[in-house]
């Protein structure tokens, strides 16, 4: 046979399976079902299958170097289905509540109010900022640490009897409850389908679409970048800061010289020792910071907290604590409130000696005392504030594609 007749016959070939695969359900359908797909997603999600939005090449700039992502890398499929389950209130026994109802955008997704409220009552901690995980030294999560990677802590809450309670004991639902009632919806076949090759739901796949939705969230268009963007380290003056700004930074990242009595006599107050620019995220090996947890009823001290969400994104662009709250257990509702803790670290609570207390925070085995001056503090805070971004809080990749 000729190569040009074989050529013709495969032409005909195609166009007959064309026809046919068009006469099949009336659908003008392309090669990869993006038609009828879209036709399942439109009727609930404002999800556009064809042009989804960037996750998995987001720009990050050239001075972040710490990144937990561990072998789940984000792609633009995976956190589009993180980004459905984080917004779905199916994942709650009743319909009522979604991972965002806790962690909401407008507030770099933390919660208003001291405690967050779930469908049985409200949670012992503080919900906290979801801005910038991947970018972390420290890859555990929860105020404890006491998950051990983003993918373990994703379902925790769909299974904790305060927040969604699909806890699978006492007669509630578990997870394979859960699983049954995600595979009625049509949306997830679809979702599930252009993730992962088929349409199976499994709790590791949701483990690992939800993580993706969560490292995508990033910030990085804040002051501060565009500061440190223009020079080589933290060190030098920024050119677009003011010269409260510059001293603030200075504050926060040189180290303190104390006297015998910790009280600091010269240098910064060296927060940077454990919240580590340029991302601002906790050390690794941090121990508690000397904030107790006094519950009235009980009056437990709680000090086995020792991460910290980054520190970008703490302070809204007024100056406020994004959602009103900081610290594992709410204790303080303003930014001052912060300092003067760390201006005077408490090293004992009702004759309880604190001796887990980082050793960071005490010179010659005192606690600190940093005699911060009002200016200083002042100081301190306009630095705080060029750590906020703007695109995280409005972008519409990171936000409820629910249609009602
Ligand atoms: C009822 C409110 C509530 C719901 C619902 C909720 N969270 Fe949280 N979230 C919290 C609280 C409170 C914490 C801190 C808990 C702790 O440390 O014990 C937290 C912590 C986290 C953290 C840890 C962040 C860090 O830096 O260590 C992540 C990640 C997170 N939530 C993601 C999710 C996801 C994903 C969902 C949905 C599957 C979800 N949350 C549902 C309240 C909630
Ligand atoms: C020993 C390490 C360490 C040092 C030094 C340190 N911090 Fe912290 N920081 C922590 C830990 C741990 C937490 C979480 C504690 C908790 O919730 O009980 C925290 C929490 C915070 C929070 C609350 C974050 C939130 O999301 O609620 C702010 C704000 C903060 N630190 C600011 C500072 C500033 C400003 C300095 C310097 C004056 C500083 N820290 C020095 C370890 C440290």
């Amino acid at each position: 046979m000729s190569i040009s007749l074989r050529k013709y016959i495969f032409v005909v070939l195609g166009i007959i399976a064309i026809s046919f695969s068009c006469s099949d359900d009336g659908i003008s359908n392309d090669t990869n079902d993006d038609s009828t797909y879209q036709d399942i997603i439109d009727p609930v999600l404002k999800i556009n299958l064809s042009a989804l939005p960037d996750y998995a090449n987001q720009d990050v700039p050239n001075y972040i170097t710490r990144d937990n992502t561990n072998g789940n890398p984000i792609t633009d499929e995976g956190a589009t289905l993180g980004r459905v389950l984080f917004y779905d209130k199916n994942l709650s026994v009743d319909n009522s509540i979604a991972c965002a109802t806790c962690h909401k955008q407008e507030i770099a997704f933390a919660d208003t109010g001291r405690f967050s409220e779930g469908i049985n009552g409200f949670t012992e901690r503080t919900s906290m900022r979801l801005v910038n995980n991947r970018f972390s030294e420290e890859f555990r999560y929860f105020w404890d640490e006491r998950a051990i990677s983003l993918e373990e802590q994703s379902i925790l809450p769909i299974q904790d009897h305060i927040e969604m309670g699909f806890t699978g004991e006492n007669g509630n639902p578990g997870f394979p409850e859960l699983i049954l009632k995600l595979e009625s919806l049509e949306y997830y076949k679809v979702l599930f389908e252009i993730t992962f090759g088929d349409e199976m739901i499994t709790r590791e796949r949701m483990q690992l679409a939800l993580s993706q939705f969560v490292r995508s969230i990033q910030s990085f268009d804040s002051k501060y970048d565009e500061g440190r963007a223009m020079v080589q380290s933290d060190g030098p003056d920024f050119p677009n800061f003011t010269e409260a700004e510059n001293k603030g930074k200075d504050l926060f990242m040189r180290h303190t010289q104390f006297n015998m009595q910790g009280v600091r006599v010269s240098g910064g107050v060296a927060c940077a020792i454990c919240h580590q620019p340029p991302e601002f995220s906790i050390v690794p090996d941090s121990k508690n910071n000397g904030n107790l947890f006094v519950e009235d009823q009980n009056s437990d001290l709680d000090l086995t907290n020792t991460k910290s969400p980054s520190l970008r994104d703490f302070l809204d662009k007024n100056g406020n604590i994004n959602g009103g709250f900081a610290m594992h257990n709410g204790a303080f509702n303003s930014v001052n409130e912060v300092l003067e803790h760390y201006n005077e670290i408490p090293d004992s609570f009702q004759g309880h000696v604190f001796g887990s207390i980082d050793q960071r925070l005490k010179a010659f085995n005192n606690p600190q005392k940093l005699n911060m001056t009002a200016i200083e503090k002042q100081q301190l805070i306009a630095f705080l504030k060029t750590l906020t971004g703007q695109d995280v809080y409005i972008n519409e990749k990171w936000s409820d594609p629910f249609k009602d």
